[in-house]
């Protein structure tokens, strides 16, 4: 690895990624620009007074050298993003190729065992998932996280906008994935009123599923064969 851990670096992440080894980095979550046509500004008075950046693409915003490489290194990408030049127009295309040439990089400094999070919107979501899939594989796909960013609200003669997009992928299937634990809630600890001698909490109710949508589990119990709510391992 030929970077320093907890290091933050200042400057366009290509160069940046481009200097680093391939295979070093664990894990990668990215907030980049949508692509949502508007250019950003800090509020004045806030820390960040000053700072600034454009989410508005075209196509003199791009390396035409990128996407020539593109078309060499990564023939499958290069036939999503003029796919999406042809749905979507020129704006979508400029910012995919900025995008695609950061996520291979992505995909190279990644280890076997890693993950990549991509926070994104609507707006070009589904180009994302195309792209994502040709250079980390459908396979390696984990799930659409849908993040609901505010309340419930109007917008003028369509359903409220409510929600972004993180599209998680790992790099192979032997990712590293460390499960999080919380306590359970004491309305949760409630529904379980008796306590084993072990200290398990356990239920007392019908272990019949007649009644449960999406079945159960059918099997000899005691003599009594039916539909359990629970697998015979369990019972
Ligand atoms: C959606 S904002 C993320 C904001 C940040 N996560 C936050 O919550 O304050 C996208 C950010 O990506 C930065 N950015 C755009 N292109 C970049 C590049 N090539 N390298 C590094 N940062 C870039 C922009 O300056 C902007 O700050």
């Amino acid at each position: 690895m030929n970077w320093k851990d907890k290091t933050i670096f200042i400057g366009d992440n290509l160069h940046i990624m481009r200097g680093m080894n391939s295979a070093s980095v664990d894990l990668i979550y990215l907030d980049p620009p949508f692509n949502s046509n508007r250019n950003y500004a800090a509020p004045i008075g806030s820390k960040a007074a000053g700072a600034a950046f454009k989410d508005t693409w075209t196509l003199s915003d791009i390396d035409q050298a990128e996407h020539g490489e593109l078309a060499e290194q990564a023939p499958s990408l290069h036939t999503v993003i003029q796919a999406a030049r042809e749905a979507h127009g020129k704006g979508m295309q400029s910012y995919l190729i900025m995008m695609s040439t950061r996520l291979l990089e992505m995909g190279r400094i990644l280890k076997d065992t890693g993950s990549i999070y991509l926070h994104c919107d609507p707006t070009a979501s589904h180009y994302l998932k195309l792209v994502m899939d040709s250079i980390f594989g459908n396979r390696n796909f984990r799930n659409e996280i849908i993040w609901k960013r505010t309340a419930a609200h109007n917008d003028s003669a369509v359903y409220g906008s409510v929600h972004d997009i993180i599209l998680y992928y790992s790099i192979s299937d032997s990712f590293a994935r460390n499960e999080q634990y919380q306590s359970y809630s004491d309305e949760y600890l409630k529904r379980y009123k008796h306590v084993a001698d072990d200290g398990r909490r356990f239920l007392d109710r019908d272990l019949t599923a007649g009644s449960l949508s999406g079945g159960g589990y059918e099997y000899e119990w005691n003599g009594i064969t039916k539909v359990w709510r629970c697998p015979f391992r369990t019972m």
